[in-house]
């Protein structure tokens, strides 16, 4: 039968299109229990070594789970961002990584799994478990990751300078950047309840408390005695402390961070950026009124679409053998 040629452009158009935006999360590929022939025990082997991490290192819980979002939003979740340069221009040695810890727990899995299945489990895999058992390992709820991804083998440190969004950024900034990645406003306001656990470096937010319009003024939304307790912690140009995004829970999986928010406590302009958009704001307001009836459950719900953003599977990208290098 003759396609008509209209529809035959359409299609070339469509065509056109998902592969100029290889980011958008997809998916197609993936599933859950991808390595129930191939290495049975995988998941059960990344939980075991996370939970030995977990019972020396609490603090890797939060640069474990962030890895995954770097990750993704760089490249899509391709495991790019565990990659080594020898001339340091790789993904990870840009400004915006730097702060990222835990690429030792990340070889450690993969040792583990190299034992037991050689060639079979994918780097950008390991991320997207780790992910959701730190997310346990703190108190979140569990969710099933689904696997199938495959490495990339290519790291460059301009492309995390130009797809991660800064903690300076405003909503629209915000919904655009997570728009680009097929995620939604949803998506947003759940995912940046991931603040809920870690700590930051003060020259994430050392604007704020020291100069935010450029006259050595600070941040008008930042509740002044929050502002005066982190300008004890962090001085000026301060290029080593690290404070609790979540102040006294941060190595605790809970809805915390949402009721910071409305209290100017929220530590970036990111976070705060979260009440000017009626969405995000009506999210906030009602895990604060539940308890977070929903947000636990959610949580798992954006984390599995942020790890199909971009993915390369089947014949596309290779199982890395060391995460840190390429083939
Ligand atoms: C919405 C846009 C986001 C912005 C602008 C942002 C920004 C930041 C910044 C500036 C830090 C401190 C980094 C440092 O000290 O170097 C941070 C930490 C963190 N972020 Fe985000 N983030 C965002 C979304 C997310 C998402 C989607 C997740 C995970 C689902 C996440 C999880 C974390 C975690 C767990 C930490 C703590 C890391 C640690 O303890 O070392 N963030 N984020």
């Amino acid at each position: 039968m003759a396609c008509p040629k209209i529809v035959l452009y359409c299609l070339l158009v469509q065509l056109m299109f998902l592969c100029l935006v290889p980011e958008v999360a997809h998916g197609q590929g993936l599933k859950v229990g991808f390595y129930q022939k191939t290495c049975p025990n995988a998941e059960a082997i990344v939980k075991k070594v996370i939970g030995e991490v977990m019972s020396v290192a609490p603090g890797l819980s939060g640069p474990l789970l962030r890895m995954h979002f770097h990750d993704c939003f760089i490249r899509g979740c391709e495991g790019s961002i565990l990659l080594n340069s020898p001339t340091h221009q790789a993904e990870k040695d840009a400004a915006p990584n730097q702060g990222l810890r835990g690429f030792q727990t990340i070889d450690r899995v993969k040792t583990a799994l190299e034992k037991a299945c050689p060639g079979i489990v994918s780097c950008a895999d390991i991320l997207a478990i780790v992910a959701r058992d730190v997310v346990v390992a703190t108190g979140g709820l569990s969710y099933n990751v689904e696997t199938g991804r495959k490495d990339g083998n290519i790291s460059r440190s301009s492309e995390a300078l130009n797809n991660l969004i800064p903690p300076t950024a405003n909503i629209t900034t915000l919904k655009t950047g997570f728009a680009r990645r097929g995620l939604n406003v949803k998506d947003l306001v759940v995912l940046s309840g991931g603040h809920t656990i870690g700590f930051s470096r003060c020259s994430a937010f050392s604007n704020r408390l020291y100069n935010f319009t450029g006259k050595g003024d600070p941040d008008p939304k930042l509740d002044s005695t929050y502002a005066a307790r982190l300008k004890f912690q962090c001085k000026p140009n301060d290029v080593t402390t690290h404070v609790e995004m979540d102040p006294g829970s941060a190595r605790t999986f809970d809805v915390k961070y949402f009721e910071l928010i409305p209290k100017r406590r929220g530590l970036f302009t990111s976070d705060v950026a979260l009440l000017d958009d009626s969405q995000t704001k009506a999210y906030i307001d009602l895990q604060i009124k539940t308890g977070g009836s929903t947000f636990f459950k959610d949580f798992g719900v954006s984390m599995v679409k942020m790890g199909r953003v971009g993915v390369l599977t089947g014949t596309a990208g290779e199982v890395r053998k060391v995460c840190s290098k390429v083939n």
